[in-house]
């Protein structure tokens, strides 16, 4: 008999009120609540393939990237993978003709489409293509709901949960102890704002930084700054953003955004020691960012862009659609060299046509808005943003044929 197996995909989601803290460590459980945005899988995704089989050596197997991981007694893998099992094993106590996956060998075989080295988390849509397949493999559809699956999921990693639905995502914290009440939910389909859509620029870093789980703890323990984020902040920027997504208004929604990346690194500034995700490329982006808004305003239009950072020194710019071929040409000007796939064919050379090394100097957009101040930062050494990604809002997890699954009938990785 073939093996049972599943494949499936899930998103990264790039928060614009962010999470910073867990009021219960193992549990994951955070000090507030968080809000995001699930980016299109065509562009940037986790691929998942479980599979189950009774005559496999006995003990569950993973391999993340081709590389195999050890799962453990213990630890955030283990948890999901048991709670999984768990909500099998109800199903198959309910109907005996099921067969009894629950009892039989794990293999989890999971790749990114987008290089770990580009510095964008993977947890969050590697523990959601990790949980979206083995649900599927389980058949768990009819009896767990997507918001119960990111329960599970978060307790992988915090943000993982978010990228269990497409669109606009809150993250409740909830208040119960055990954390039943922390889960995720859709605040907007993507279909709701489809225009909005985001430039990613992956900057250059040499250092390692520190990885947020740790970070922020130390935040938690000692920034008097996160605590007032976590009580006076938060709740009314959930408040102001969910409006500002109802409305598709996106000048509030870029203000609320930009104060809360602001807000976020402030708080992890205050931290002891002080914890430092952006650089000085980060900052010039911010600089360039709040030229382009101020001088757009100034001459009667809207916010063209807002920016948002984790933890890291990457720039995530959300704008309209239509703000996007400036902002790319601004980009390009001031950040010379960037690898860039053109994935909507902006520089019309054919959709997804690879722009890589030398490049001319670009010059300046001709369409900027007067009063607009060219120095406002200089013009960056070629490659200080090494890369730039464009994509769009996009959906939640897919289930994939079977004609893509990562792992042959043994149960091993097939490349
Ligand atoms: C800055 O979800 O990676 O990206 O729960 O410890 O795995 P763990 O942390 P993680 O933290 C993400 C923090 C953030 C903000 C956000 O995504 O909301």
């Amino acid at each position: 008999m073939a093996p049972h197996t599943a494949t499936c995909s899930a998103p990264v989601n790039i928060a614009v009120v962010k999470y910073w803290g867990k009021r219960d460590v193992p549990l994951i459980l955070p000090t507030n609540d968080s809000l995001s945005v699930t980016l299109d899988q065509d562009h940037l995704r986790s691929l998942t393939s479980a599979a189950a089989d009774q005559a496999w050596p006995a003990g569950d197997r993973l391999w993340l990237n081709g590389v195999e991981e050890s799962i453990g007694e213990s630890g955030r893998l283990r948890t999901c993978i048991d709670e999984l099992r768990r909500e099998r094993r109800a199903l198959e106590e309910k109907d005996s003709s099921l067969p009894k996956l629950s009892t039989f060998p794990l293999r989890i075989c999971s790749e990114n489409n987008f290089p770990t080295a580009a510095g964008l988390a993977s947890s969050a849509s590697g523990f959601a293509a990790l949980v979206s397949s083995v649900s599927t493999l389980f058949e768990l559809s009819s009896s767990v709901s997507v918001s119960e699956l990111s329960r599970i999921a978060r307790q992988g990693s915090g943000s993982a949960c978010r990228s269990l639905f497409g669109g606009f995502v809150a993250w409740q914290g909830g208040e119960a102890a055990d954390g039943s009440d922390s889960l995720a939910v859709e605040v907007a389909p993507r279909e709701h704002w489809p225009e909005l859509q985001a430039l990613i620029c992956v900057v250059s870093d040499a250092k390692k930084g520190t990885p947020s789980t740790a970070g922020m703890q130390r935040s938690v323990a000692t920034s008097p700054l996160l605590a007032a984020r976590i009580a006076n902040v938060v709740p009314q920027r959930m408040d102001t953003m969910r409006k500002a997504i109802a409305a598709r208004d996106f000048e509030s929604f870029a203000d609320a955004t930009m104060q809360d990346s602001n807000n976020f690194h402030a708080c992890c500034l205050d931290t002891s020691p002080p914890i430092f995700y952006m650089n000085d490329v980060s900052r010039a982006i911010v600089a360039l960012v709040e030229e382009l808004n101020r001088a757009s305003r100034a001459a009667g239009s809207g916010a063209v862009a807002a920016y948002t950072y984790d933890a890291g020194p990457n720039a995530v710019l959300y704008a309209p659609k239509q703000n996007v071929p400036l902002i790319l040409q601004l980009v390009r000007h001031y950040f010379p060299n960037a690898d860039f796939d053109d994935t909507f064919n902006l520089l019309g050379a054919g959709a997804n046509a690879s722009h890589r090394g030398a490049q001319e100097a670009q010059p300046l957009p001709e369409a900027l808005p007067q009063g607009f101040n060219a120095a406002v930062i200089p013009v960056h050494e070629a490659g200080a943003v090494r890369r730039l990604i464009h994509t769009q809002v996009g959906d939640g997890p897919r289930v994939l044929p079977a004609s893509e699954c990562l792992l042959n009938e043994q149960g091993e990785p097939i490349r």
